[in-house]
């Protein structure tokens, strides 16, 4: 989960060392090796539509992603180093990592055996079996070309590590990581992540958070991002090409950097993003409470490149990928991901309503305070008029927002209801309520992850109301609900 509460549970690795070497010296202590059970920690964390995304039995603290990649042959050489603490004792226990050639794997510097299994499990077998509680090393070094993936989940598009004219993109939103670094890949075990990736000269690599470290040897040149608060692994970026980088502070404080493609460097919406992003950084801090993570900016890569055409964005932590020149209300809806997504995130993907939901009901907020329409007149409008998706999708009103199944994750039902049924609890609770309902959530879970049960047990706890029936119709029933306003 976090780097910082595995720090915090060194003092009892150390106890516990400290018990067994006593066990040692004593006969009579029971702590003898023979007696300790191990057993394999699980292939995957029961997602209800990813079951084998994630591995039980321990928690990730750090990665160290260290690539190097050449776009004229698209390959992927990398050295990954995770940090984690075991949750039991193990005898064995899984990375995620879809197809690539790994070449070793080493666990507290010993070589450990491995074998590839399922569709993207990678079992490694350590020389000794890891104490429940004890921290341990797991470095990979693997290479190749990273598989892009496709289908029905992400709107039919590309996605993953997308190899782009003269260098890489990276959107894993939902799983997707594993196809260009081991990882335990689900968002419920977030970490800290040092990115450093190695280009050709004259290639650019934009990570998440702070720029740490750039150096030039022979021809190549390294760039080292570290991420300071834990990170979901689908949020974890360091895009590849040729970028104009700019740099500012918000009027808050947040330090901002700013890379756009050099070609796209004209183009007036490019231009604007950064100044739309400083804003909205500092807007939301003011109406959700403070901004959670050190940096704040934009990665505007070039889309197209056939044949990729992606209208598409993800909220790669601290620093959202746009596909395209981006508009200003996508930037407000990457940034409001920062609160609603990427601090808080999902328990299960099912519960993924509750970012888009409450990203798309920000760009209706943010209208409603910069002299647009009010948020009930926006969604007045798409009530009556729903964005529908082509055949054979399910029409807009026949998505369960809450369990929509895997591959309508991102239906735009999940956008838009979603948005609503946030837009309708503000009718029914109040506007400050809605909004202390909100604050709450994001500083009670704050780093964490929650779920839709969460949510509407805090809404009922928050409102003094019983609020049953409102979400069984919102979010737990196809059909169209009836007017709220
Ligand atoms: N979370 C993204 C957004 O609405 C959509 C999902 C994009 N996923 C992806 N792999 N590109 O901003
Ligand atoms: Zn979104």
């Amino acid at each position: 989960m976090t780097y910082l509460r595995s720090a915090r549970r060194r003092p009892l690795v150390v106890a516990a060392v400290g018990a067994a070497t006593l066990g040692l010296l004593a006969p009579a202590a029971s702590a003898a090796p023979a007696d300790v059970r191990y057993a394999p920690g699980a292939p995957g964390l029961g997602d209800p539509y990813f079951p084998d995304l994630g591995n039980g039995g321990y928690d990730v603290g750090h990665y160290h992603l260290k690539t190097a990649y050449d776009p004229d042959t698209d390959h992927l050489t990398g050295t990954t180093t995770i940090k984690a603490t075991a949750t039991q004792n193990l005898s064995r226990f899984n990375l995620d990592l879809y197809k690539l050639n790994v070449r070793s794997v080493r666990v507290n510097g010993r070589e450990a055996a491995f074998d590839r299994t399922g569709r993207h499990e990678l079992e490694i077998t350590p020389r000794k079996g890891l104490r429940e509680r004890s921290m341990f090393t797991v470095v990979v070094r693997y290479d190749g070309v990273p598989e892009t993936l496709s289908g029905p989940i992400v709107f039919d598009l590309p996605y993953g590590f997308l190899h782009t004219r003269d260098g890489a993109t990276i959107v894993s939103e939902p799983n997707a990581a594993n196809t260009w670094f081991p990882s335990n890949d689900h968002p419920r075990d977030k970490a800290l992540f040092t990115i450093e990736t190695t280009v050709p000269r004259g290639l650019k690599v934009i990570g998440n958070g702070r720029l740490v470290e750039h150096r030039s040897v022979r021809g190549e040149d390294t760039f080292v991002w570290r991420e300071d608060r834990p990170m979901a692994t689908y949020l974890a970026t360091g895009q590849i090409g040729r970028f104009d980088v700019s740099t500012a502070t918000t009027g808050k404080g947040v330090p901002q950097l700013d890379a756009v493609d050099s070609d796209l460097a004209s183009d007036p919406n490019v231009r604007a993003t950064p100044g739309w992003t400083t804003r909205a950084t500092d807007e939301l801090a003011g109406y959700f409470g403070p901004y959670p993570f050190t940096t704040t900016g934009s990665i505007v890569e070039h889309n197209n490149v056939p044949p990729l055409n992606l209208e598409n964005a993800l909220e790669t932590q601290t620093r959202p990928t746009y596909e395209s020149p981006p508009i200003e209300k996508g930037v407000v809806h990457e940034i409001s991901h920062q609160w609603f997504g990427n601090s808080v995130s999902v328990g299960r993907w099912k519960d993924v309503w509750l970012n888009e939901g409450y990203a798309l009901w920000t760009e209706k907020f943010w209208a409603e305070r910069h002299g647009g329409p009010s948020a009930l007149e926006s969604f007045k409008q798409i009530y009556a008029d729903p964005p529908q998706m082509p055949e054979p999708r399910p029409r807009f009103w026949d998505v369960v927002i809450a369990d929509p199944t895997r591959d309508q994750m991102f239906h735009r039902a999940i956008y838009f209801r979603g948005g609503m049924a946030l837009e309708a609890l503000r009718h029914k609770i109040g506007k400050e309520r809605f909004l202390e309902l909100t604050r709450t959530w994001l500083a009670d879970n704050r780093y964490g992850n929650a779920t839709t049960e969460d949510y509407e047990a805090l809404a009922e706890r928050i409102s003094g109301q019983d609020l049953d029936a409102f979400f069984k119709t919102w979010l737990h029933t196809p059909g169209k609900p009836p007017t709220w306003w």
